[in-house]
């Protein structure tokens, strides 16, 4: 099972400068920026996942399908990887992390930036030449060289919409001017900030690279979102009244006080508290995409919170699923009044017992048995215990 390490940054890089001056806003190559690299996954355990039904690959032909840049769809039956062209193409597998958990463990690494920023870990193999094309991407990615070598070259140049090829689905840059180039070896690391044009061209065949993306939701994303769970929140739902009203000079004319009274209508059915902003926004960060999450246990493997502490002993250490987004807000942040923890969409108001368990599971991915015994010695601890692990959130390391 999972006893893969995830490999610590070299210790000269200053992970706090870094989220100071460089994420967000500029390029940055780290040559080697690891202790202990070493590979989650080998080149053929990236294309079995791409068989894998529910998982998402795609095929990228760069000149040798029915178009110019031809995108496949997985799954793939695996005799498509033995008649692949030689050169030009490259395979992308998303969510690698909520798959397997030695990818899980990569993303450790990255843990000085919020979990809740972090969207995925895609791996790419490629043969010689193989490219997704110029472009450019809406979130911050570390690209990380795992085999082979890649030219990464990068346009500075601000994106403009306009910028894109004709006849493809992928959002390939039609004019793109090299600024900067790099070389990447295994190990070798770039930074790009969202919106930073790229352009990574495979040099040899057996090229992998590892991109850990980030989430960062739009505005329209966010009202979207926001404005669905407020309609279905809402238990009173007060109607346009205009009593007393004055007669005005045109029938035609919608009047200053109506325009107020709408305005007001629905200002006060978009107002929520520090609590219920806090709990929409937690469930909002921690949402798994559709299909992906834990595995829950079946029936035949429940358990219950009294057989809870001979359970925990079962395993010396626990992990968190890759799949389970965690993340907490304690009382008295954002002027919340309740401790609030949040599991792939749920909200979960805790006691302070609870929350210091819960702090503790947001802090680590790994936990000893003996420590989560420490933290469970209450009966709503014991519960929310118990409920993570049949939710699959938690699971023993045999
Ligand atoms: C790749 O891995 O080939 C593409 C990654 C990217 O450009 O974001
Ligand atoms: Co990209």
């Amino acid at each position: 099972m999972n006893t893969f390490q995830a490999p610590t940054l070299r210790g000269d890089i200053d992970t706090a400068s870094f989220v100071r001056e460089t994420w967000q806003l500029r390029p940055r190559l780290f040559r080697q920026a690891f202790q202990g690299f070493c590979l989650p996954l080998s080149l053929d355990e990236v294309a079995g996942l791409a068989c894998e039904s529910q998982i998402e690959s795609r095929l990228i032909l760069e000149k040798d399908g029915a178009t110019p840049w031809a995108v496949q769809h997985g799954p793939f039956d695996e005799t498509v990887f033995a008649k692949l062209p030689a050169s030009h193409w490259t395979l992308l597998v998303q969510d690698v992390d909520k798959w397997v958990p030695e990818a899980a463990a990569f993303l450790d690494t990255f843990r000085f930036l919020p979990d809740w920023r972090v969207d995925d870990l895609m791996i790419s193999i490629a043969a010689d030449q193989g490219s997704v094309g110029p472009h450019w991407d809406d979130y911050d990615v570390f690209l990380i060289q795992g085999a082979g070598r890649r030219e990464w070259r990068i346009d500075e140049r601000p994106v403009a919409p306009d910028n894109c090829l004709d006849g493809t689905d992928l959002r390939i840059m039609r004019d793109f001017q090299t600024t900067q180039s790099w070389v990447l070896e295994p190990g070798d690391m770039l930074y790009l900030p969202p919106r930073l044009a790229h352009h990574g061209i495979a040099l040899g065949d057996g090229c992998m690279t590892l991109s850990v993306g980030f989430r960062a939701p739009d505005q329209a994303e966010l009202i979207e979102d926001f404005v669905a769970d407020q309609l279905a929140s809402l238990s009173a739902n007060p109607r346009f009244r205009d009593p007393h009203r004055v007669g005005g000079a045109n029938p035609g004319m919608i009047d200053a006080g109506s325009i107020d009274t709408f305005r007001t209508l629905i200002q006060s059915g978009l107002t929520r508290n520090a609590d219920q902003f806090a709990e929409w926004l937690g469930r909002f960060l921690t949402r798994a995409k559709p299909g992906i999450g834990p595995l829950p246990r079946d029936d035949a493997t429940l358990i219950v919170s009294r057989d809870l502490p001979v359970i925990l002993l079962q395993g010396r250490v626990w992990i968190r699923d890759g799949a389970s987004r965690f993340a907490l807000i304690p009382a008295g942040v954002g002027e919340t009044t309740h401790r609030y923890g949040f599991v792939n969409g749920q909200a979960l108001v805790l006691d302070a017992a609870q929350f210091a368990l819960f702090d503790f599971l947001c802090l680590h991915t790994r936990y000893t048995a003996a420590s989560l015994t420490a933290l469970s010695q209450t009966p709503t601890t014991r519960s929310l215990l118990t409920q993570l692990i049949n939710e699959g959130h938690l699971y023993a390391l045999d």
